[in-house]
C-alpha cells in the first residue's frame, strides 16, 4: 500500500494548472482554493481541493501540517538556467566591473571563463559534487525543486565529461531534481590549438559520443556572442546535435543582437539572456515554441538592463525566468528576489512572475512539472502568509517554510 497523505488546510493554495502557456496573464486568470488541502499518493498528487472535504474523503491519511496558521501553497519553483558547477571565485571580476571594466573586455584579457575553467579544472569530481550540492541546498531553501544545471567550465574532454558525471552522481545525492545540459560550447578554451568550427567538430567527434554511452544528458547549450561563437559557428553545430536527438538552447542576444532569431529559426527549445533583443527579435517569438528565458541575476551581477519581458509577453511569447547563477555574470543565486525586481521594473503581473518560475520554465527543459494536478510528482512550497502576492511583494525576503519532493516533505 502507498502511504497517502493530506497536506494543509492552506489559507491559499494555487495548482496553476490552468494558465495558458504563452503570453499575458492576469492575477484573476488564477484559481485559488481557499482552505485547500493536497492528496499524494506514494510521490503524486492524488487530488486537490477543500480541506474539510478531502480530510472527511481519505480518513485515515497522514495528516501534515493540519494548524490554524495562515499558509500558501504553490508549485515548487523550477531554476530552468543555471551554472552551479563550478570551482574557484570570481571576486576578482567581480571588483574590476564595478570598477568600470566590461564584462567583454575582461574575458579577452584572459579572465572570465576562463578563469573558472582554470579551477573547475583541477578541482576532483568529488569537489565538484560537494560544490553543486551546496548550490542545491542554497536553491532548495528558496523553494526550488527542479535545477538545470550546465556544464561549460571543463571546456576539454575529460574536464566536460568530470562535470557531467559530478552532476549525475550530485543528481542522486539529492531530493532536488538536477537536468543537465553539456555546455561545451561556451567558449573555445585558451589552449585549443585550432578554429572554433575545429573547437566545436572536437565536441561532436570526441565528446558527445561519450556524452551518449554514459547517458550523461540530452540537451546543449552553445553560447552565440562576439569572442564565443557565430552565427554560422552555432547554426551546424546546433543541427548537427538536434538530427541526434538533443534538445538545443542557446545564450543569445547578452550583449549583441542574431543569436535569438537564429535560436528560433533552428526551433531551439530555448533562447537564454535577451538583454539586448530589439523590437525585430521580440517579434520572432510570437507564438513561438522557444522559450524566451529572462536571466535577471545575470542584469544585476553586470550592472545592465533586463530582458524585455513585458515586450515578450505581449508578442505571445512563452517567457521563463531563470537565475543563471555562476561564479562570473550572475553570482547571487536568488531566483524570488530576482524574478520580483524583474517583475518590478518589466511591469510583470504576479501570475507572469510566477508563471515563469513554475509551469513556463518547466517548458524550457520540455518536461510536465510547476503544476499541482492530479497525477503528476509531487513538488510544492509551503509559505507562512495568507496572501499568495507577499511571495513577490516582499521581494525575496519572504521564504518557504517547507517543500514537499515526491513523498518527502523538507522543512527549511
Ligand atoms: O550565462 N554568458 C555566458 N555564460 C554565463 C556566464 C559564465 C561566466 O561568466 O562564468 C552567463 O552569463
Ligand atoms: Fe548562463
Amino acid at each position: 500500500m502507498q502511504r497517502t497523505t493530506l497536506y494543509g488546510p492552506f489559507s491559499e493554495l494555487l495548482p496553476m494548472h490552468n494558465l495558458a502557456m504563452h503570453g499575458p496573464l492576469s492575477d484573476e486568470d488564477l484559481l485559488i482554493i481557499r482552505d485547500g488541502g493536497i492528496v499524494v499518493e506514494g510521490e503524486r498528487v492524488l487530488e486537490t481541493g477543500e480541506y474539510s472535504e478531502l480530510a472527511k474523503k481519505y480518513e485515515s491519511a497522514v495528516q501534515v501540517f493540519n494548524t490554524e496558521e495562515n499558509m500558501v501553497a504553490v508549485p515548487s519553483f523550477i531554476d530552468c538556467h543555471t551554472h552551479i558547477c563550478w570551482a574557484g571565485s570570481r571576486a576578482n571580476d567581480y571588483a574590476l566591473r564595478v570598477a568600470g571594466k566590461s564584462y567583454l573586455e575582461i574575458a579577452a584579457s584572459g579572465g572570465g571563463i576562463m578563469d573558472t575553467v582554470r579551477a573547475t579544472r583541477e578541482a576532483s569530481e568529488d569537489e565538484l559534487v560537494n560544490a553543486i550540492l551546496v548550490h542545491v541546498n542554497e536553491l532548495l531553501k528558496q523553494g526550488i525543486g527542479i535545477v538545470e544545471v550546465k556544464s561549460g567550465y571543463g571546456l576539454n574532454k575529460d574536464a566536460e565529461l568530470k562535470m557531467l558525471r559530478a552532476i549525475k552522481s550530485a543528481n542522486q545525492q539529492t531530493p532536488v531534481d538536477l537536468i543537465p545540459t553539456f555546455l561545451g560550447a561556451h567558449i573555445k578554451p585558451k589552449d585549443f590549438e585550432g578554429s572554433n568550427s575545429e573547437y566545436l567538430d572536437m565536441l561532436f567527434e570526441e565528446v558527445i559520443p561519450v556524452i551518449q554511452k554514459e547517458e550523461l544528458c540530452t540537451r546543449a547549450d552553445i553560447f552565440v556572442e562576439e569572442g564565443a561563437f557565430g552565427l554560422d559557428e552555432a547554426a551546424s553545430y546546433s543541427k548537427k546535435l538536434m538530427s541526434l536527438g538533443f534538445d538545443m538552447t542557446m545564450h543569445a542576444d547578452q550583449f549583441h543582437t542574431g543569436g535569438a532569431k537564429l535560436a528560433n529559426e533552428l526551433g531551439c527549445v530555448s533562447a537564454d539572456h535577451l538583454e539586448f533583443s530589439d523590437d525585430e527579435t521580440v517579434e520572432k517569438f510570437r507564438d513561438s515554441s522557444t522559450v524566451a528565458v529572462a536571466l535577471p541575476g545575470a542584469s544585476l551581477g553586470l550592472g545592465m538592463q533586463y530582458t524585455p519581458c513585458r515586450k515578450l509577453l505581449d508578442q505571445n511569447a512563452c517567457v521563463a525566468i531563470a537565475t543563471d547563477w555562476n561564479p562570473g555574470s550572475a553570482p547571487m543565486g536568488d531566483l524570488l528576489t530576482q524574478a520580483s525586481l524583474l517583475g518590478a521594473s518589466e511591469k510583470l503581473s504576479i501570475s507572469e512572475t510566477l508563471a515563469g518560475i513554475t509551469f513556463r520554465a518547466a517548458r524550457a527543459l520540455r518536461i510536465d512539472a510547476g503544476k499541482i494536478e492530479k497525477g503528476t510528482t509531487a513538488r510544492f512550497s509551503v509559505f507562512k502568509t495568507s496572501d499568495y502576492r507577499n511571495i513577490f511583494y516582499y521581494q525575496g525576503r519572504l521564504r518557504p517554510t517547507h517543500t514537499i519532493l515526491r513523498n518527502e516533505c523538507i522543512q527549511h
